[in-house]
């Protein structure tokens, strides 16, 4: 089974040709990140943009890369949803006009859910297991049975842990994507030098429920308040003591939900699950099996729609033309009064 992937809900343009849900034959991604840069953010208006101008040529480069054509392609297979409507329509307009004119078989792939099938694409892993997916729009542990099915254990009530990396980032200075540039910086910060508040722990269903809004302003507005007194308040010490925060929020939440569930397998996903801390603190996490994607698949790319379109596809799980781009997805970010 060869699925061409397509892969446009954010700021990076992506195709991809996968065989069998596993073997990558190619994986073009094309950042426009040079064009988000000057304003520390993606600008909704230029991404959707952008894809337009590339898609045609990131399509033709994934299946020459591949070493395919079209006529050998089984099932078209692309985001669409959650992220940037303008964004997310380009690729699927685009892949329904392909699928239309080939008269092929078209599969419409979350973009979460392709995130947590991502290192499925670089090794057998078993169902269940804990999903941890945190990137710059989302931040989600659930349980996951199948590659369809999740189950929401834990959100944001408020930002994702990728945007507070972006913004804490974008008021210091410190380069776009911000998690990048934060995670780069921590390496000669010291952790210790402020030490911001960890929201307490909901009880009850909210229990794994994550909250960033609050250390976002912390370390934005309120810096003095939370220095140890002694410490230089450098760039990089601001960087690596919010870096520790913040992931120590999530990796309680995790170590809760694995406690709750006796679930000791986790699979990571999302361009969060680059950072450096958040893996070397999972690593020390000795009773849990945390498998996280190589640098290369965690953040968008096309491979991981692909792969998982190819399983939904062997389900039976197509779309049909009426397929639309979705904003949000309600079940992933929790509505809090
Ligand atoms: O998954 P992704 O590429 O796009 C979304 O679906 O949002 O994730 C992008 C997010 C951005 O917020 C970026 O700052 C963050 O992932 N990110 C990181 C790192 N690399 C990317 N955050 C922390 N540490 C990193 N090394
Ligand atoms: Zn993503």
């Amino acid at each position: 089974m060869r699925i061409l992937g397509i892969e446009s809900s954010c700021d990076e343009c992506s195709a991809a040709v996968v065989d069998d849900g596993e073997r990558i034959l190619s994986n073009v991604i094309l950042s426009q990140v040079d064009f988000h840069k000057p304003y520390y953010g993606v600008v909704p208006e230029i991404a959707s943009r952008k894809h337009i101008e590339w898609i045609r040529g990131v399509v033709e480069d994934a299946l020459s890369q591949a070493g395919v054509v079209l006529a050998e392609i089984d099932a078209i297979a692309v985001t669409f949803r959650p992220g940037l409507i303008g964004s997310l329509l380009v690729g699927v307009s685009f892949a329904k006009g392909l699928a239309w004119a080939l008269g092929k078989p078209l599969v419409g792939v979350d973009h979460i859910l392709a995130h947590l099938y991502a290192p499925h694409l670089e090794r057998r892993i078993d169902y269940p297991y804990l999903g941890l997916l945190v990137s710059g729009g989302h931040t989600i542990i659930a349980r996951v049975a199948r590659c369809d099915a999740i189950e929401v254990m834990g959100t944001t009530i408020d930002d994702a842990c990728g945007e507070a990396f972006d913004k804490v980032a974008k008021h210091y200075g410190i380069g776009f994507p911000g998690g990048v540039a934060i995670d780069r910086l921590s390496k000669s910060g010291d952790p210790r030098a402020f030490r911001f508040p960890n929201p307490s722990l909901h009880k009850g269903n909210a229990r794994y429920d994550v909250s960033y809004s609050g250390l976002k302003t912390a370390v934005i507005h309120q810096l003095d308040q939370f220095w140890d007194g002694t410490s230089e308040k450098s760039l990089a010490n601001i960087a690596a003591s919010f870096q520790r925060t913040a992931i120590d929020i999530l990796v309680d939440r995790l170590v809760a939900a694995a406690a709750d569930t006796g679930m000791r397998r986790v699979v990571a996903g999302g361009g969060v699950a680059a950072n450096s801390y958040l893996r070397a603190r999972l690593a020390a996490e000795k009773d849990l099996e945390v498998i996280f994607p190589s640098l290369a698949l965690c953040t968008d790319n096309a491979a991981m729609v692909a792969g998982l379109g190819c399983r939904l596809f062997s389900l039976g799980l197509t779309s049909d033309f009426r397929l639309n781009a979705e904003a949000r997805v309600p079940m992933f970010k929790r509505a809090y009064p």
